[in-house]
């Protein structure tokens, strides 16, 4: 028969941006900022994603897409790979993302696909502490997730990869 087993986690939802403490909301703005910038042609979808990294520095990061489709990168792993490239030593506190659609409103959190959460797990478990995620659309409810742990249950890790 087996066991049944569950596995919950908490996080905060927020009605608009405006309840968000100052750092956060500031974080979220520079993802809103960074996705002005973002390479979308394809699904005219830009995404934003902005690190606050230990020293108080925020890196940006935008989707960046190509004609060979799975060429392109998420924004989330576009302003992580840079601040592991650019800042090897620092760890990252927080990272908030959003999004813009051209042709409608994106009025709902937007949340990071599975590779993005993998990778933000890579960081988050050689830092030994965990990375905060704030996830909003263009408008409407904001949600806070105490680490990237919590959103990707029973994932694959480096201890698989010994006997
Ligand atoms: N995308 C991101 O950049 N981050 C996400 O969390 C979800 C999806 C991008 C990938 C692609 O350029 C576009 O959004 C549509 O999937």
């Amino acid at each position: 028969m087996g066991e049944q087993r569950t596995i919950t986690f908490s996080y905060t939802e927020f009605s608009n941006d405006t309840e968000l403490d100052a750092e956060d909301k500031n974080l979220l703005d520079r993802a809103r900022l960074a996705l002005k910038k973002a390479y979308a042609p394809y699904s005219k979808f830009n995404v934003g994603a902005a690190l606050l990294m230990e020293d108080g520095t925020i890196i940006e990061g935008n989707n960046q897409e190509n004609v060979a489709y799975p060429s392109g990168l998420c924004a989330e792993r576009v302003a992580l790979y840079y601040a592991g490239a650019q800042f090897p030593d620092q760890h990252v506190v927080k990272i908030a993302i959003s999004a813009q659609a051209e042709e409608f409103d994106v009025d709902y959190p937007i949340t990071p696909c599975g590779a993005c959460r993998q990778a933000l797990l890579e960081y988050e478990t050689n830092a030994h502490a965990h990375i905060q995620v704030i996830l909003a659309g263009a408008s409407g409810k904001v949600i806070k997730v105490p680490s990237v742990r919590s959103m990707l249950p029973l994932s694959f890790n480096e201890q698989k990869l010994k006997k």
